[in-house]
């Protein structure tokens, strides 16, 4: 036995201490000869695997140290060198396990479980290689087992600790995307909710602007309507006596004409009179200075019948303004008479401010309410004599067509509107005159009651150059909408 170990491990003299170094590694090591005998087998393996040298050394016997039948170990198998048989059977005694050995050339390693190695089994790492001698003859094959049990009981524990993990990981990963998804989902309702009360609130501030504009339109509309009251009563006053006066005075006119006649038939006769006679007319003649008199009672009639005219045209268009005959409905009018009957009304805030000029278009009756479109007409008339200042300004109204609309401006040569205050111009009871000059709601009115008729009002301003406002109105209400009644 000895003389194989030598002849496998030191054929230089060198056996003592080489078998001594052999035994004394703490790797469990066997080796066999050609004949698969083993002829080393240390001490550590007689640990590792619980058979004594006494018991393995000289035999063939190595399988039962760990399998319960007989078949070749990897040093064995591997003792032929590398080759396609070998790897076959390689494969066919530890199948998927076992490898060449990085480090050394002809070498392979396995790691397999022994269940029947101490009380609950061992993982052993076993390496075999081929041993040669000086000459590189193949002598037997050297096996080394290394217990790493430990190191494969901590790897599988940090295997099922990763798997574990993982798990949790996964777990917690799935709970993430499941919080994740109901946050989108709250954030999503939120946002609906968020639009929704936008929504709602803009349609409340809508209400809000309709309901004042109403409110304003009503409080208008009652001042209107008492001022049409009040003028359609003034009116009616001044129309019988004024009748009366018209008729009386052309009827006086017509005495006059024959008392003068008279008068000259007198003059002509006063030679035929007595010298006295004469004498007292001619007197009386001169004190009431006769000739001054025939001169002057014609300029007199005349000028009385232009005011009783002039009286009968105000007359006229204050019954036009107010129009009680046809409260509030829908007509065709003359636009051309709502705007002269409107001039005429205001005529007392421009005539000493302004000269108005009037450039009308051709342009058909319109379908109105011609009261309201008055009250239009007299806001902006008014408003441009109020942007006049000191000096006698220009207020010029001008009327044209364009295809189914007419239009209607009413520009100045006034103060202008500031850019900043001009988109607020339109606002209820905005206003820049002086508290008891001005409401405010004259443009909201006139704003409101262009609506109504379907229609728009813009306005162009420059400051310190003037403005012009242009109102724009369907010829046919019916055309406009279905249901033109307000
Ligand atoms: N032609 C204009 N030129 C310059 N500014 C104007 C003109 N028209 C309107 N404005 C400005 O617009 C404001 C609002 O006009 P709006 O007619 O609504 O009210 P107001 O004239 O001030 O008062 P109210 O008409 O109720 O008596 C005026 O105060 C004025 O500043
Ligand atoms: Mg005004």
């Amino acid at each position: 036995m000895s003389h194989a170990t030598t002849s496998l491990l030191a054929d230089d003299g060198g056996d003592i201490a080489l078998s001594a170094f052999f035994d004394g590694h703490p790797v469990a090591t066997f080796a066999i000869d050609t004949h698969h005998v083993i002829t080393h087998w240390n001490h550590a393996c007689e640990q590792l695997l619980g058979w004594s040298r006494a018991d393995m050394i000289g035999t063939a016997n190595h399988w039962q140290a760990l399998y319960a039948r007989p078949r070749p170990l990897l040093a064995d198998l591997i003792m032929g060198g590398p080759s396609p048989e070998l790897e076959r059977e390689l494969e066919h005694y530890y199948p998927g396990k076992c490898k060449r050995s990085p480090l050394i050339p002809g070498a392979y390693e396995v790691e397999e479980f022994f269940p029947n190695i101490g009380a609950s089994g061992h993982w052993l790492h076993f390496t075999a290689a081929p041993l040669r001698d000086g000459q590189g003859r193949v002598v037997g094959a050297i096996e080394t087992l290394r217990d790493v049990t430990e190191r494969r009981v901590a790897e599988n524990a940090l295997r099922r600790a990763h798997d574990n993990l993982e798990h949790v990981v996964e777990k917690r990963t799935g709970q993430l995307a499941e919080m994740n998804a109901k946050l989108q989902e709250d954030i999503a309702q939120r946002l609906l909710a968020e639009a929704e009360l936008r929504r709602s609130n803009l349609e409340l501030t809508e209400l809000n602007q309709q309901l004042s504009r109403a409110q304003q339109q009503l409080l208008q509309a009652d001042k209107l309507a008492s001022i049409g009251q009040l003028a359609a009563g003034v009116a009616h006053e001044i129309n019988n006596p004024i009748g009366y006066i018209f008729s009386n005075f052309r009827t006086l006119q017509n005495y006059l004409d024959q008392l003068f006649g008279m008068l000259d038939a007198y003059q002509r006769a006063e030679p035929s009179l007595s010298a006295p006679d004469a004498a007292a007319l001619r007197a009386m003649r001169e004190r009431i200075d006769l000739d001054f008199l025939r001169q002057d009672i014609p300029t007199l009639m005349a000028e009385s019948g232009e005011g009783i005219v002039r009286v009968r045209h105000i007359v006229q268009d204050l019954k036009d303004f107010s129009r009680v005959d046809a409260n509030q409905e829908w007509v065709w009018a003359d636009l051309h008479r709502g705007i002269d009957s409107t001039l005429n009304i205001v005529s007392n805030e421009v005539k000493y401010k302004a000269d108005v000029i009037k450039e009308y278009g051709d342009i058909p009756d319109i379908q109105c309410l011609p009261l309201q479109i008055n009250q239009v007409v007299m806001n902006l008339i008014v408003n441009a004599a109020h942007a006049i200042g000191d000096a006698r300004g220009r207020i010029t109204v001008r009327t044209g067509r364009d295809g189914e609309h007419v239009w209607l401006e009413v520009g100045d040569n006034g103060s202008g509107i500031a850019p900043d205050t001009v988109s607020r111009i339109f606002d209820p009871f905005f206003t820049t005159k002086a508290i008891g000059k001005g409401t405010g709601l004259g443009l909201s009115l006139a704003y409101g009651i262009v609506q109504k008729h379907n229609g728009s009002i813009d306005v162009d301003t420059a400051l310190g150059q003037g403005t012009r406002f242009r109102v724009r109105l369907p010829i046919s209400q019916t055309a406009a909408t279905e249901d033109p009644t307000p």
